[in-house]
């Protein structure tokens, strides 16, 4: 079914991408893209907090994708050894990811509430609330250990979500020749991004698995994957990277048609066995595709398969959250306990609402049908 992708030189496939031939500008930035990265197809792994595995990266990056970590809950020691394994497994280029979110402290009477609201769902299971919470994942920010692990281990790209890393990580990563990339949900922060020195745009759309990128998280202009593309495309110069929704390789050519430069996906990589997505999460991700997005897991919105969260935490007398990360360090706690009695249903089951359109391919196969629906479309 794939020989057509070795009939083919990956010239040639990178280079049919784009058709609008009378474009020249846009045809050469996304060229540009692909040899700046040294990938074949202009297809990126998102990088996967929790998901993401050095096998997964690595099949994507071997296949001539973008393979990534998503090292963001990733302890600097956690984060080295995951990177190395990678490394080891290809020679081919690799992103890795950190969260730049704006650290905040915690509101103890906030936490007291939210603790009292969760009682009911701790005590199903014999369990008080925790009495503290503490900030689990660390912000890229807040120390410069894993720029220096970056600045060690030297991948092709590095990622941020949430934000923008300060000034000194920018340009220690520009002196490395590192390429930088940052989320962006609206114009306001792609211009901050542009602003800033960075080299490429995620454009994040409101269909996207996980987390928002959103740099306040009060602050959402909820734009669908294309109108996004659409609007950075014709008010910013840097490359864009559309992520959000993009199931298969049809949806791909339509965004890169619309001025995308690549595609990241998340959800459809989540199913393939080199993930590290659970056995109830694996069966929920084709048994339930049903997404919605919250703020009750982590403290930040976030798109999932709808479960307990949705359904008995998000009702209307819902008090409010603990700031990020403060609220996902209960809300894991809860969904350890639940799952050790055999109950699934406050597991963070990150997805994208396009969800339904998953199919069961492991990552080298999901490359090569992805490639050959984008060429199908050329044709058409
Ligand atoms: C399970 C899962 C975990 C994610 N974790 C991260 C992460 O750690 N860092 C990040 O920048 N984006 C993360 N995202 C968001 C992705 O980068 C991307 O925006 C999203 O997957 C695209 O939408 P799709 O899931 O519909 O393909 C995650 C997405 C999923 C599905």
């Amino acid at each position: 079914m794939f020989e057509i992708c070795g009939l083919i030189s990956a010239k040639d496939i990178s280079e049919s991408y784009h058709p609008v031939k009378n474009e020249r500008k846009k045809e050469k930035i996304h060229m540009q893209l692909l040899e700046r990265l040294g990938i074949k197809h202009p297809i990126f792994l998102a990088p996967m907090a929790g998901v993401s595995t050095p096998q997964l990266a690595a099949e994507v990056s071997n296949q001539g994708g973008l393979g990534s970590l998503g090292l963001g809950a990733s302890s600097v020691s956690a984060a080295r050894e995951q990177i190395l394994q990678t490394q080891n497994l290809t020679d081919q280029p690799i992103h890795l990811n950190f969260f730049c979110h704006q650290s905040s402290s915690l509101n103890n009477g906030i936490t007291a509430q939210w603790a009292q609201y969760l009682k009911p769902q701790f005590e199903k299971y014999g369990a008080e609330p925790p009495a503290a919470l503490n900030c689990i994942y660390p912000s890229f920010l807040d120390q410069d250990d894993f720029l220096q692990l970056v600045l060690e281990t030297k991948p092709k790209a590095v990622s941020f979500h949430f934000g923008i890393p300060h000034a000194h990580q920018i340009q220690a990563l520009k002196n490395a020749n590192i390429v930088t990339m940052v989320t962006a949900t609206s114009l306001a922060e792609a211009k901050a991004i542009e602003a800033a020195g960075i080299d490429i745009i995620i454009a994040q759309g409101i269909e996207a698995g996980g987390h928002r990128g959103i740099f306040n998280q009060h602050l959402d202009s909820a734009l669908l994957t294309a109108d996004l593309v659409k609007l950075l495309k014709q008010h910013c110069h840097l490359p864009i990277v559309a992520a959000g929704g993009i199931m298969n390789g049809h949806q791909a050519k339509q965004l890169l048609d619309l001025g995308a430069d690549a595609v990241q996906l998340g959800t459809a990589f989540v199913q393939c066995k080199s993930s590290n997505a659970n056995e109830a999460y694996r069966q929920a991700l084709f048994q339930q595709p049903v997404t919605q997005i919250t703020d009750s897991i982590s403290g930040r919105p976030a798109r999932g398969l709808i479960n307990q969260w949705h359904i008995a935490v998000d009702l209307p007398a819902r008090p409010s959250v603990p700031a990020y990360p403060y609220a996902y360090d209960m809300g894991k706690q809860l969904h350890a306990l639940a799952a050790k009695n055999q109950d699934h249903g406050f597991g963070a089951f990150w997805a994208g609402s396009n969800v339904m359109q998953i199919r069961a391919l492991e990552a080298a196969d999901l490359i090569n049908q992805l490639v050959l629906e984008m060429l199908q479309d050329l044709d058409s």
